[in-house]
C-alpha cells in the first residue's frame, strides 16, 4: 500500500487563530504534530475529493519539509491536484489569487506572516477557502475540535516531486503542478493598474526603494517593478528569499524596517519607498523624509481609487478594522459610500467582499487590499501608490498633506507593549474594563470620555457575533484610545494600544503623532496603569 494511516494522539492547544495555527517551528517539528493539523484540516471538510488545493509558503525554515508532508498526506486524502509554488514559493496574496483564479477548493499557506524565521523562529499554517480567504471561523472552530479528537492521519509514501521543477508531475492518483509563484500574480496586477503610466514614470527618472526583507516579495516586486514595470535594477532591496530572512524580523514598519527607514530619511533619498512583510500581505508606504501612516494610505487610495483602470468604475464601499483610524470614513462619506467597522483581523472583510459591499480595505497594522483577492496584499498596494504617483506627478508628502488639508487629519499611533507576561496583561485589560461603567462624563484635562465599552461586531450578512474585540475608550470629538491583547504573538502577551485624535484646522496638521498625541498617550497610562502593570517604561515599538 502506498497509503499509510499513521495512529496518533491529539496535541493540546492546536487552535488556530486568526492567522491559522502559529507556533515555534520547535513545536512543529514534533513528530506528527504538522500531520495532525493538516487531517484535522482535511477532516474538517466535505466534498473535496478529486478537487485542487493551492500551497505555497513564504520561504520561511521548514516551508519546504511541511510543503512535502501535505502533499503526501493531499494525495492520500484523495485530493486531485494540487498547484504548488515553484521551490514551495508563493505569498499570501498570490495563494488567493490563485485559488480564484483556478477555483480551487481551497488553499494551505505556510508562513508566520512578520514573525521572525529560523530554527529558533516561528512556522504557521493556514487554511483558504474557495472564495480565496481565510477560514471564517466556523471553519478554524470545526478544524480545532478535530485536533481535540484525532486519533489517525493518512500520508502517501511516494517520492514528492522536486518542487524545483515546474510542470506538471504526479503523486500517485494525484496531479502536482509546479507553478511559476509569481506569473498568475503579475497578471492580475496588470489587469487593475496602468502600467504604462507607471512605466513612463520611471522614464522620467522617478525614483523607488522597494525592501522585500529577505522575504517572499523579493521574486514579485524584481518581476513586476524591475522586469515589467522598467524600475532601474537594485530598486528591489534585501530581494532574496532566505529561510531566516537574513536574521531579521520581516514587519514591514518604522522599527523592523529600519534598513529602508535610513535609506528614505538620508540626504538623497528616493521619492518612493516601499516594504512587505514575511508573506507579501503588509506594506509600509514612504515618501523622501516622510511617513505614511497605514490609516491615512487606506484613506487616500480610497480618495484616488478613480485615477485607477481597475477602480474606475468606483468602490462599492470601503472595509476597516475598529483599531485603523477614521480617516477613510471621511473620504467614503464624501463619496457616499458605506464604510463598515469591522473587528481586528483580515478574515472580517471577507463575507463584506464576496457580497459586493466593500472595495477597499484597511487595517492599521499595515494591511490594505482590495476585492481583487480576499487577504491583504501588499505588493498591490505598492502598486497602487505607484499609479496613483504616476498620474498626480506629485510627492508623496504632497499628496498626503492635500489629503489632509481637504478631509482633515486623523492623528494616529500605535504602541505596542511586546511579549509581556500574559497575567499581567489579562489583569490590565480585566482592570480597565471593570472601570468603564464609570467613565462616560469624566474628564481627563482636555478630553472628556463620551463612552466606553468592548467592542463587538454583528456580521451584516451571516449575522455571527464577534465580542470581546478591544476596549474602547470614545471622547467627545472623535479622540479615543482602544487596548487590545494580540492574537498572533507566539511570545506572552502583547499588549496593543492605539490612539487617534482628529484635527480639522490645517494650520495644526504639521505636527509630529507622537507630539500631537502626547496627552492621550499620557491618559492611556493613567487608565490602564500600563507602567506599573507590564513593568515597561515605553513601548517596544511604536508605529
Ligand atoms: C495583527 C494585526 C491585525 C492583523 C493580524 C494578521 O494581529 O494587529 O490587524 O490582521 O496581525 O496580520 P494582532 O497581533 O493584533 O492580533
Ligand atoms: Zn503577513
Amino acid at each position: 500500500m502506498t497509503v499509510q494511516i499513521i495512529t496518533t494522539q491529539p496535541f493540546a492547544e492546536q487552535r488556530p487563530g486568526t492567522s491559522g495555527l502559529r507556533k515555534k517551528v520547535s513545536v512543529f517539528q514534533h513528530p506528527h504534530y504538522l500531520e495532525n493539523f493538516v487531517q484535522a484540516i482535511f477532516n474538517s471538510l466535505e466534498d473535496f475529493q478529486g478537487k485542487t488545493l493551492v500551497v505555497g509558503g513564504d520561504g520561511r525554515y521548514y516551508n519546504k519539509t511541511a510543503i512535502r508532508t501535505i502533499l503526501q498526506m493531499a494525495a492520500a486524502n484523495g485530493f486531485g491536484h494540487v498547484l504548488v509554488g515553484q521551490h514551495g514559493l508563493l505569498s499570501t496574496p498570490a495563494v488567493s489569487a490563485i485559488i480564484r483564479k483556478y477555483q480551487a477548493f481551497g488553499g494551505i499557506v505556510l508562513s508566520a506572516s512578520h514573525n521572525p524565521g529560523g530554527p529558533e523562529g516561528d512556522f504557521g499554517i493556514k487554511y483558504n477557502i474557495g472564495n480565496g480567504g481565510p477560514a471564517p471561523e466556523k471553519v478554524t472552530e470545526a478544524i480545532y475540535q478535530h485536533t481535540r479528537v484525532i486519533k489517525e492521519y493518512r500520508i502517501s509514501q511516494l517520492p514528492v516531486p522536486d518542487l524545483s521543477m515546474l510542470g506538471h508531475h504526479q503523486l500517485g492518483n494525484m496531479g502536482v503542478e509546479i507553478i511559476d509563484p509569481v506569473a498568475d500574480y503579475a497578471q492580475l496586477m496588470k489587469q487593475l493598474f496602468d502600467f504604462e503610466k507607471i512605466k513612463d514614470l520611471f522614464k522620467t527618472g522617478f525614483t523607488l526603494r522597494f525592501d522585500a526583507m529577505h522575504a517572499i516579495t523579493g521574486p514579485y516586486a524584481k518581476t513586476i517593478l524591475e522586469q515589467q514595470l522598467g524600475a532601474p535594477s537594485g530598486t528591489v532591496m534585501n530581494g532574496e528569499p532566505l529561510e531566516d530572512f537574513g536574521q531579521g524580523h520581516p514587519d514591514p514598519n518604522l522599527t523592523y524596517a529600519h534598513d529602508l527607514v535610513d535609506i528614505m530619511y538620508a540626504e538623497q533619498a528616493p521619492q518612493f519607498g516601499a516594504a512587505s512583510d514575511g508573506d507579501g500581505d503588509r506594506n509600509m508606504i514612504l515618501g523622501n523624509h516622510f511617513f505614511v501612516t497605514p490609516s491615512d494610505s487606506l484613506a487616500i487610495l480610497a480618495a484616488n481609487a478613480h485615477l485607477l483602470p481597475g477602480y474606475q468604475q468606483g468602490l462599492r464601499g470601503i472595509a476597516r478594522s475598529m483599531p485603523t483610524s477614521a480617516a477613510a470614513d471621511r473620504v467614503a462619506e464624501r463619496l457616499g459610500i458605506d464604510c463598515y467597522e469591522t473587528p481586528t483581523g483580515w478574515k472580517f472583510f471577507g463575507n463584506l467582499l464576496d457580497a459586493g459591499k466593500a472595495t477597499l480595505c484597511g487595517e492599521e497594522s499595515f494591511g490594505t487590499g482590495s476585492d481583487h483577492v480576499r487577504e491583504k496584499d501588499g505588493l498591490w498596494a505598492v502598486l497602487f501608490w505607484l499609479n496613483v504617483l504616476a498620474c498626480r506627478r506629485q510627492s508623496v508628502e504632497a499628496i498626503v498633506k492635500e489629503h489632509w488639508a481637504e478631509y482633515g487629519r486623523n492623528y494616529y499611533s500605535r504602541h505596542d507593549y511586546e511579549a509581556i507576561d500574559a497575567g499581567a496583561a489579562q489583569q490590565l485589560m480585566d482592570r480597565l474594563n471593570q472601570q468603564f461603567p464609570h467613565l462616560p462624563g469624566k474628564k481627563f484635562g482636555n478630553y472628556t470620555v463620551e463612552t466606553a465599552d468592548d467592542f463587538s461586531y454583528i456580521d451584516p450578512m451571516d449575522h455571527s457575533i464577534s465580542t470581546k474585540q478591544g476596549l474602547r475608550v470614545l471622547f467627545e470629538g472623535g479622540s479615543r484610545i482602544v487596548f487590545r491583547l494580540s492574537g498572533t504573538g507566539t511570545e506572552g502577551a502583547t499588549l496593543r494600544v492605539y490612539l487617534e485624535s482628529f484635527e480639522p484646522e490645517v494650520s495644526r496638521q504639521q505636527l509630529d503623532a507622537q507630539v500631537a498625541l502626547a496627552e492621550l498617550i499620557q491618559i492611556a497610562d493613567q487608565l490602564a496603569n500600563i507602567q506599573v502593570l507590564t513593568g515597561r517604561d515605553k513601548p517596544s515599538v511604536i508605529t
